[in-house]
């Protein structure tokens, strides 16, 4: 696939196969992100592998920030826990602070840009991903930052799910739409 095929089918996917992904396969997402853009060069992504018995753990963690979260609502919780006990990989990535806040934002944009390159070389090795923030992705609970064992100076970007799709799921995103360019640009 040429880069504008990957952009053009690249879709968030969310259910995946009972199946473990390769460390190789892992290690090739990890090198895509290191080669983002970055100001400075100063490289500020960390990464954050969970999987096996780590990934138990976070299943615990997540059912007790769902409970406070959604008391009431118990079958969401189920669902939710089932997303993560079904899902063969997760990765938090962090942004290095920095004293200056336009240092911060400007490491912040280049995390994006590196989960971004990592999701696009998911495509590439026909694993399925999407980048979790909210819910299970757990990134606006602060405990998530004591579970990585992350130092306080590193914001938590996002945490991506990820492993080989559904096929399912894989034929139903295809037909998802975008606003043409047209609507969104101003030609100044
Ligand atoms: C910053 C960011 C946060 C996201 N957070 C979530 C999330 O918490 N849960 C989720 O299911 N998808 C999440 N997504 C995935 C988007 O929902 C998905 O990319 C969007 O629906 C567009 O679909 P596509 O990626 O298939 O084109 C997030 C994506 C981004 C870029």
């Amino acid at each position: 696939m040429n880069a504008f095929e990957i952009l053009q089918t690249r879709r968030a996917i969310r259910n995946y196969e009972n199946r473990e992904v390769e460390r190789e396969k892992i290690e090739r997402l990890l090198e895509a992100a290191t080669l983002a853009p970055n100001d400075r060069m100063r490289e500020p992504w960390s990464f954050f592998v969970i999987q096996g018995e780590t990934k138990k753990r976070y299943e615990k963690l997540a059912y007790e920030y769902l409970q406070e979260r959604f008391p009431t609502k118990p079958h969401l919780i189920e669902s939710s826990i089932k997303v993560v006990s079904q899902t063969p990989v997760m990765i938090a990535v962090t942004s290095d602070i920095l004293p200056e806040e336009a240092d911060s934002k400007d490491n912040e944009y280049a995390v994006c840009c590196a989960i971004h390159s990592m999701w696009l070389a998911a495509q590439e090795l026909n694993l399925g991903f999407v980048w979790r923030t909210r819910g299970v992705g757990l990134v606006h609970d602060g405990r998530l930052h004591d579970f990585i064992g992350s130092p306080k100076d590193k914001k938590i970007i996002g945490m991506v799910f990820l492993g080989y799709p559904n096929q399912k799921e894989l034929e139903e995103v295809k037909t998802k739409k975008r606003t043409h360019f047209q609507e969104k640009t101003v030609w100044l």
